[in-house]
């Protein structure tokens, strides 16, 4: 008798969620990021819209498999200021040492505001983590939108800031060749405007995009004006509610919404060693308010009581780790 064919399934398990801050951060679990499939990206990009932050622990990979990863969500880009890997333009590599203290990413930001388009998503994956500090902060900006009074709301909805690569103008020298070379990336990279309040382009979520490394002032408005009200939206950052502080270890990967998220790497380590590649994913042209977004609304999830460990009930007994399997 004929037997049917046995079609193989492939099947992988579907990734893990697990809410780790408030308002902001999951950690995936169950995937392996040398080599996920479509379905695990799929989720990944959800987890990503709902949590704008993620940490992936024990991801032993290749610089060639995490650009792979990146390229996922989207084309890589090439910073025009960091240090890149020489046969990789796209991938960034950050290395920190008692030659080369950290500088530039201590203050709150979202990479790369100078771009008419900045990336809409950044990846870092540490290759080595100092045993002590160096972690890197997030906050929630659509959380810190969310926690302004409807008045304030009100009063920015229709702002504009102004934004320049100010603080890498520094890492120019003084002589000829160098001031020729910025002269051409100031063309490249006029001041430009962006949105105040940002409308994320795939959650529809409103949030604070203006950010203190490289807003310049308020389109419109006197120094003196802007200055209190950008340190007043600054200060929303600040607040720990907001955010959430990912401890490195080796071979993390941190993988953050840049439209919605700022970060900010404390310099507290040197002189240990911190070594993390870098990639970042092409963004859109922000928009804000006046845009009259029409797509979906992807709210933030409610903390639930699966998102965290369970104590154990009063049927388990007092000693569940030592209850006999029956
Ligand atoms: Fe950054």
């Amino acid at each position: 008798m004929e037997q049917a064919a046995v079609t193989p399934q492939t099947q992988t398990a579907p990734i893990s969620v697990k809410r780790l801050g408030y308002n902001i951060a999951a950690e995936i679990s169950g995937v392996d990021l040398s080599a996920p499939d479509d379905s695990q990206v799929s989720a990944i990009n959800n987890a990503l819209l709902e949590n704008e932050m993620l940490v992936f622990r024990d991801q032993d990979i290749t610089a060639a498999q995490f650009m792979d990863f990146g390229r996922k969500f989207g084309e890589l880009t090439v910073s025009p200021f960091s240090p890149t890997h020489d046969d990789n333009p796209e991938l960034i590599i950050l290395d920190y040492h008692k030659d080369n203290p950290p500088r530039l990413t201590d203050n709150w930001h979202s990479d790369e505001t100078f771009r008419e388009t900045p990336p809409k998503a950044t990846m870092l994956h540490s290759l080595i983590a100092p045993p002590i500090g160096g972690d890197t902060m997030f906050a929630s900006m659509s959380a810190a939108y969310e926690g302004l009074s409807d008045q304030t709301q009100r009063l920015i909805s229709d702002l504009r800031f102004l934004v320049d690569f100010t603080p890498f103008r520094r890492v120019f020298g003084n002589d000829a060749d160098s001031l020729h070379k910025l002269r051409e990336i100031e063309k490249e990279h006029p001041i430009l405007s962006h949105p105040v309040v940002r409308v994320h382009p795939e959650s529809g979520r409103k949030s604070i995009f203006v950010n203190s490394q490289f807003a310049i002032g308020i389109e419109g408005m006197k120094d003196s004006e802007s200055k209190p009200l950008l340190e007043m939206l600054y200060a929303q950052a600040r607040i720990p509610e907001y955010q959430f502080r990912l401890q490195w270890q080796p071979n993390t990967v941190a993988f953050w919404d840049n439209r919605v998220i700022l970060h900010y790497a404390i310099h507290d380590y040197y002189p240990q060693r911190r070594l993390l590649e870098r990639v970042t994913i092409k963004g859109d042209k922000p928009f804000g308010v006046e845009a009259d977004y029409k797509g979906p609304f992807i709210p933030r999830r409610e903390i639930e009581l699966s998102d965290v460990d369970q104590p154990p009930s009063p049927e388990d007994g007092p000693l569940r780790m030592f209850k006999q399997s029956d």
